[in-house]
């Protein structure tokens, strides 16, 4: 990102943004100053080798806002080029060309036309070969161009000076509009001007400055003639901009022009300056074809009649409130200007608003304001000066990323301020998922309308201390697409936050945010907490990793809590598995909170060792659960607002425990409850031998020899049959009924990015806010990217799979979003896939069955397998009733538990459940962790 970038585009994509430009228009003008403008500026920097007199520091940019409706007013800007040592040769020849250039990346309206430009450059400007003569190896400042950005297309202007032409020919700039005049057929028009100037003695008569035209065709063209005066009351500027009186129909134009007047010199604190000095104003008129007298516009020099830009912005501000139209960009003006030019104060000094300006036209007028960017400000920060680099697909470093970043976070805390204006730093497909900071529940929001809708109206929430946390991160996905991503802390009274902000530039675009995810972080004050009535805070019905995490935070927050589980030893789910069970996701992915998992275990441990660590885990953090104790039934008390858990112990006997929340954390899964999954097969009743569902087996040991028949291809249907091989089972058949994804864990390692497993990680909950950044929109167009990449390295596997009848999906498949949403239908290959390949493992579509018959399976085509033994690992049903101890008052209210919402959130787990003091919680190990956090939250919230 280049220097320029910083100071000259960035300013002017977000005028635009600003005042509702349509985003393919911010789009083009990016390309437009990245790739044809900026360039021209040449290498930016402290000192300017060649410093351009179109401001007082040198910039050699100016910006201009018009005060008017929003979407009426356009954004404009000039920039010098005819002193800048990149623009090559100084000759008119390249600057028309130049020109011509522009209109191959820009819409111009009218059509695109030279004809007064060559006018004014054959009569106003020096020849290439008195160029060489006059001003030899000096740049001189002869033109510069500006544009006219409209809502939908450009005009060109150029601007002429003729100063240094007449110092060489000796003749007037007077002499000179004459015949340009002449040749454009602007003599009559031109003859009122001379008239009124022929007022004036020799010596007092206003100079000619500069000369401008618009690239159209003459039909519609303007020429415009700048006098540079000394204007020292509001009588005299009236007459310079109605020709002493010859101009009519100007009302509209003055009252305006009296507005600014009065605003300009009589606001409140005013600069001392001497009766005698008044600086100089600039007139100029504008003529135009078919129109025998010209209209006009004065220019008064705001930073020479006032003594700050803070003053000055408030004086525009107040000016516009005056208006007709002009209230709608006065207001927050002045903070507009502030945050645009952040590089220092506004109060500190003048220069960065330059002119005031006002248009007197017939029934007609404008008043703007032109603004310096202070590209060479003292005050600009090392990170705007960095190096010049090109911009087109080139790595931003870590100060340009962070630069864009802040620029965008200042937009965005307007935004959250309820300044409708900032809603374009909001990419149209911006997605937003929130997790508790703009609403009391999850949810997940796409496009920038749902966004906008979601964040709360103005006024009612107040944020502030927007900070970027941690660094900021550029990754160039492909040339197509560049994001940046970071941290932001924010707050309100109550609260503090994090969102994480991930900003793209896709293709040409400017940078905007596609994907937030904003979650709480924690409560500045914890609520005062009932110490009397019940026994507890807080119930967790289950010790398992969901029912554990939970407490962990839970007892962290102070609160009083207890877990009940039935089983006598914690950690039993994974205990009770078949013992061959080893871990999918790499053990950095599944730590739990407050005590990770060993470091010396592998990267995939077995499902032992997890259910011993779980068995540690409450005794090291102290917590309180209570084994051998099954809940049977519980009841609410709506006004006491407390449970009531019945429980049964091992040896039969009741008890109670009492408590403020419950939360049931025994099983319930993202995908369902637990119920065994088993497939309605013609003849399942006839056949002989073992027929058992994945969760009842336990190990495999004593099927040596056996014929085993495995349903289902997913990670258990795989496991299984890679244990049967190892055991020397004779014969292993798997029927896979839909495809499975499969992919080698050196794949796994690489989808999951540095995040967990890398160098130089963050810390674990920096890791997730990161690795859930994207919401599934957005990530899904990056991981396909991603697949895309690293589909090669198991090329081969897949091929073999092919070959033996297995089924994969087509294409690249979104392997994550099998993995983390909808958990099912992908393996990860732990050595099955091998035996597969090679035909160990025999595999056959689920449809070719016919029926089970008393000692096999027959099948469609007529063949028949003999088999000793049937596992079921056919996963689970959904429940949407996960628990037989709630009644079915409570579901009334909680709706379905478990399964995904049209948001794609998972519907009462970890958030409000639709039941007062109910929660549930349940899910991965990833899962656990990551939000067992915010529930603890959400308890304490309501206490
Ligand atoms: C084959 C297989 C492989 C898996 N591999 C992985 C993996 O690699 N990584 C990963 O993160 N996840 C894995 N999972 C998923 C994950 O382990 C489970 O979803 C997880 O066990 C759910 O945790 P939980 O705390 O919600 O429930 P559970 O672990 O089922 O714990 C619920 C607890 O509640 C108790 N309980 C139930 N009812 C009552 C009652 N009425 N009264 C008292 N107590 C009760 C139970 O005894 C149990 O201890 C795997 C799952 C399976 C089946
Ligand atoms: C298939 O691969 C497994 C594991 O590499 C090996 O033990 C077995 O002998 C192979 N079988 C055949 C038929 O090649």
């Amino acid at each position: 990102m280049s220097f320029w970038w910083n100071t000259v585009a960035v300013p002017i994509l977000g005028f635009m943004r600003r005042q509702a430009y349509p985003e393919d228009s911010v789009q083009a003008y990016t390309a437009f100053l990245r790739d044809e403008i900026l360039p021209l500026l040449g290498p930016g920097g402290q000192t300017p080798p060649y410093p351009s007199w179109m401001t007082d520091d040198h910039t050699p940019v100016e910006f201009s806002l018009i005060l008017g409706k929003p979407t009426q007013s356009s954004v404009r800007f000039a920039v010098e080029t005819s002193a800048l040592p990149l623009s090559g040769d100084r000759s008119m020849a390249t600057l028309r060309r130049t020109l011509e250039g522009f209109t191959r990346t820009l819409k111009m309206e009218p059509k695109f036309d030279l004809t007064w430009f060559d006018i004014c450059a054959e009569e106003m400007i020096l020849s290439d070969e008195q160029k060489t003569v006059v001003c030899e190896d000096r740049p001189v400042s002869e033109t510069f161009i500006a544009f006219d950005c409209g809502h939908y297309s450009t005009t060109a202007k150029v601007y002429f000076m003729p100063h240094i032409r007449c110092l060489a020919s000796g003749e007037t700039p007077e002499q000179m509009m004459k015949r340009a005049t002449d040749r454009m057929g602007l003599d009559k028009p031109w003859a009122k001007i001379s008239q009124f100037l022929s007022r004036f003695l020799p010596g007092d008569r206003p100079p000619i400055d500069i000369v401008a035209i618009d690239c159209i065709p003459e039909t519609r063209n303007r020429l415009k003639i700048y006098f540079r005066t000394d204007l020292a009351s509001y009588a005299q500027m009236e007459c310079f901009l109605t020709l002493g009186g010859v101009l009519t129909d100007v009302d509209a134009g003055l009252r305006n022009a009296r507005l600014m007047w009065d605003a300009v010199t009589s606001a409140g604190e005013r600069t001392e300056r001497k009766a005698s000095y008044f600086p100089a104003a600039l007139i100029y008129y504008e003529l135009k074809l078919g129109s025998d007298f010209p209209s006009s516009k004065a220019y008064l020099p705001v930073r020479r009649y006032l003594p700050n830009d803070l003053v000055i912005a408030r004086t525009v501000e107040n000016l516009g409130l005056q208006l007709k139209d002009g209230a709608a960009v006065a207001s927050g003006y002045a903070d507009l200007v502030q945050k645009t030019f952040a590089h220092r104060d506004l109060s500190t000094r003048t220069g960065i608003q330059t002119y005031l300006t006002c248009t007197v036209k017939p029934g007609a007028s404008d008043i703007s304001i032109y603004l310096n960017p202070e590209a060479f400000a003292p005050e600009r920060s090392a990170a705007t000066r960095g190096p010049i680099t090109t911009l087109k697909h080139t790595p931003l470093s870590h100060g340009d990323a962070t630069t864009i970043a802040s620029i965008w976070l200042r937009e965005f805390e307007s935004l959250l301020n309820g300044d409708e204006g900032a809603k374009f730093c909001l990419a149209a497909d911006c997605c937003l998922r929130d997790l508790l900071v703009f609403s009391p529940t999850f949810r997940m929001l796409e496009g920038r309308e749902a966004v906008l809708r979601h964040l709360p109206p103005k006024g009612t929430l107040h944020f502030f201390g927007f900070n970027i946390i941690g660094g900021v991160t550029f990754r160039a996905v492909n040339d197509q697409l560049r994001l940046i991503q970071g941290r932001v802390r924010f707050e309100d009274e109550a609260r503090t936050y994090t969102v994480v902000i991930t900003l793209a530039s896709r293709g040409d675009s400017s940078w905007a945010c596609w994907a937030l995810f904003s979650v709480i972080d924690a409560l500045k004050q914890s609520p005062s907490v009932p110490t009397a009535g019940a026994d507890l805070n807080t119930i967790i019905i289950g010790a398992g990793q969901a029912g554990l995490a939970t407490a962990a935070h839970l007892q962290q927050l102070g609160l009083r809590v207890c877990i009940v589980e039935r089983s006598s030893r914690v950690g039993a789910p994974w205990r009770d598995r078949y013992d061959f069970l080893q871990f999918n996701t790499p053990k950095e992915f599944s730590h739990l909170p407050y005590l990770p998992f060993p470091e010396d275990w592998s990267m995939f441990p077995s499902a032992r060792l997890v259910a011993d660590h779980l068995e540690k885990y409450p005794k090291v953090l102290g917590l309180d659960v209570r084994t051998g104790m099954d809940v049977t039934r519980t009841a609410y008390d709506a006004c006491t607002k407390t449970w009531t858990v019945y429980l049964r112990r091992v040896d039969g006997t009741e008890t109670t425990l009492t408590s403020t929340h419950l939360v049931v954390a025994n099983g319930v899964d993202i995908l369902g409850g637990l119920k065994p999954n088993i497939p309605k097969l013609p003849g399942l009743s006839d056949f002989q031998g073992p027929a058992l569902h994945s969760t009842s087996l336990r190990s495999v040991s004593d099927w040596i020899g056996k014929r085993v028949v495995v349903f289902g291809a997913g990670c258990s249907g795989h496991d299984i049959c890679a244990a049967l091989f190892k055991q020397g089972t004779a014969d292993i058949t798997m029927l896979q009924r839909s495809a499975t994804a499969v992919i080698s864990r050196e794949v796994l390692l690489k989808l999951f990015p540095d995040l967990y497993t890398g160098e130089n990680r963050p810390p674990i909950d920096v890791a997730d806010q990161f690795y859930l950044a994207l919401p599934t929109p957005v990530s899904k167009v990056l991981r396909s990217a991603m697949m895309k990449r690293l589909a090669v390295i198991d090329q081969d596997l897949h091929c073999n799979l092919r070959k033996q009848g297995f089924q994969l999906p087509p294409g690249e498949s979104d392997f994550i979003e099998r993995l983390t949403v909808r958990r099912g239908g992908f393996y990860i290959d732990q050595g099955c896939s091998g035996l597969i390949a090679n035909g160990s493992v025999r595999v056959k579509p689920f449809s070719s069955i016919e029926s089970l018959v008393p000692d096999g399976i027959r099948f469609a085509d007529g063949s028949k397998l003999e088999v000793d033994i049937i596992v079921f690992a056919t996963g689970f049903v959904p429940d949407s009733k996960p628990a037989a101890f709630l009644d079915d008052a409570i579901y009334a209210k909680t709706g379905s538990i478990g399964g995904l919402n049209k948001e794609g959130e998972v519907s009462g787990l970890w958030c409000p459940s639709g039941h007062e003091n109910l929660w549930f919680a349940g899910g991965d190990l990833f899962n656990c962790r990551f939000y067992s956090r915010f529930l603890a939250l959400q308890i304490l919230q309501a206490q």
